[in-house]
């Protein structure tokens, strides 16, 4: 049987390599995303054909990732829960559909992750594996307590030494992390207590408030069809755009949020985020909202948002409800497109300015001196006949 296993070289997904072999005779390739983690890759496949990958393919898909995942969810602006911008919701099924780019390429039969049976990383790899291919099996071995007996980290050690195979384990954290190109994650160990605030060193993709800068920053970002294309005038990849804003976020303390939310799988979570580059484009995708886009358009997009933000919170983003307010959002953004002026200051992300060819702002119509060409006279009749069903209400009240 052919297996493609989603690895990075650590503890974990190690064991996996070498179980995977000895339990189904497995020949596996190894698939590691480069999402932009940060992490070394560098002699990654080396180290899985050693532990005897058949092969092992480093995938860096950073450009994939914001232009066909992130900027997309950011057109919709959306947020799960009010509060979390969905940093490793939206990385799940790009990983997952690779994976299957291979399975398909390979003949592979199974894909094999280390997700626990607890989280929503389970579920968003494989509702994307099946919505590719509706006979593809699935191996997720934390949820195979009979096969795959290992209770921590010393059983895993021990197994490997065991078979002499080396393994350099990382001091391990004392809770679970996921970083990309949006954002870090920790969740966890001693996190789960939501009493007990998480320890400044914790924090990786931003400064702390004390040490953000005391000089305010102007930025400006540029938009086209709501999908931003530049920052200051120069225009950059999507990767290279998050990057850009990531930096900037973190040198002013920008993005962090500690969080209690509701998994998909039906408990609650304390989770802890620093998105500093989804936190500014966010602010600036709005406001540019503000000037380009028609009222009930925006109020209507706006009632969709928390839906489309638990559709990718839960794992549906192949799914056709998710594609069909994908193409109502895709539509709303024809005229998103302008410029935003931003000012970084402590934490804060300030909106200073806004301007496009495609405005709606009217400063005539809207001035306290000039009647640009409205009846102020019109409001009484308009004010009189929405006020028709409370004054009725009102003198049956009052009878
Ligand atoms: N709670 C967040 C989410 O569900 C983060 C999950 C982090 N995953 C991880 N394997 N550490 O999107
Ligand atoms: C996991 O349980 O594997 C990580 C957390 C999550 O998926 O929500």
């Amino acid at each position: 049987m052919k297996v493609v296993l989603a690895y990075s070289g650590g503890l974990d997904t190690t064991v996996l390599l070498t179980w995977l072999q000895e339990k189904y005779n497995a020949e596996v390739i190894c698939y590691c995303a480069n999402v932009g983690q940060e992490e070394e890759l560098d002699g990654l496949e080396e180290k899985a054909l050693k532990h005897g990958a058949v092969k092992c393919i480093v995938d860096n898909i950073e450009e994939e990732f914001a232009k066909d995942y992130i900027f997309p969810m950011m057109q919709a602006n959306a947020i799960y829960e009010g509060t979390y911008l969905l940093g490793t919701s939206i990385a799940r099924p790009l990983i997952a559909k690779r994976m299957m780019d291979i399975v398909l390429e390979e003949g592979a039969e199974a894909i094999c992750h280390g997700a626990t049976g607890k989280g929503n990383d389970q579920v968003r790899f494989e509702l994307t594996a099946y919505a590719i291919k509706p006979d593809i099996k699935i191996i997720a071995p934390w949820r195979m307590p009979e096969d795959f007996p290992f209770k921590g980290r010393t059983d895993m050690i021990n197994y490997l030494e065991k078979r002499g195979i080396p393994c350099q384990v990382s001091a391990k954290k004392p809770y679970s992390t996921d970083r990309n190109l949006l954002h870090i994650s920790f969740e966890g160990g001693i996190l789960e207590d939501p009493w007990n605030e998480a320890d400044e060193s914790m924090w990786v993709m931003t400064k702390p408030l004390s040490q953000a800068k005391d000089e305010a920053e102007y930025i400006e970002i540029s938009f086209e069809k709501g999908v931003p294309v530049a920052v200051n005038g120069e225009a950059l990849s999507p990767a290279a755009l998050m990057r850009k804003l990531n930096e900037l976020g973190c040198e002013h303390a920008i993005g962090r949020i500690d969080i209690v939310e509701n998994r998909f799988t039906g408990m609650k979570d304390r989770g802890i985020y620093e998105t500093p580059g989804g936190t500014i484009l966010q602010a600036a995708h709005r406001a540019m909202e503000s000037i380009c886009m028609d009222r009930e358009v925006m109020h209507l997009r706006d009632s969709l948002i928390p839906k489309y933000a638990t559709l990718v919170y839960n794992g549906f983003w192949f799914a056709p409800e998710r594609e069909m307010l994908q193409a109502a959002v895709e539509k709303s953004q024809e005229t998103v497109t302008g410029d935003v002026r931003l000012k970084l200051f402590k934490g804060a992300v300030h909106t200073v300015g806004r301007k496009s060819d495609l405005s709606l702002y009217n400063p005539e119509l809207v001035s306290f001196d000039e009647e640009g060409g409205y009846d102020q006279t019109d409001a009484t009749g308009f004010i009189k006949l929405n006020a028709l069903r409370l004054r009725v209400r009102a003198a049956m009240q009052n009878k």
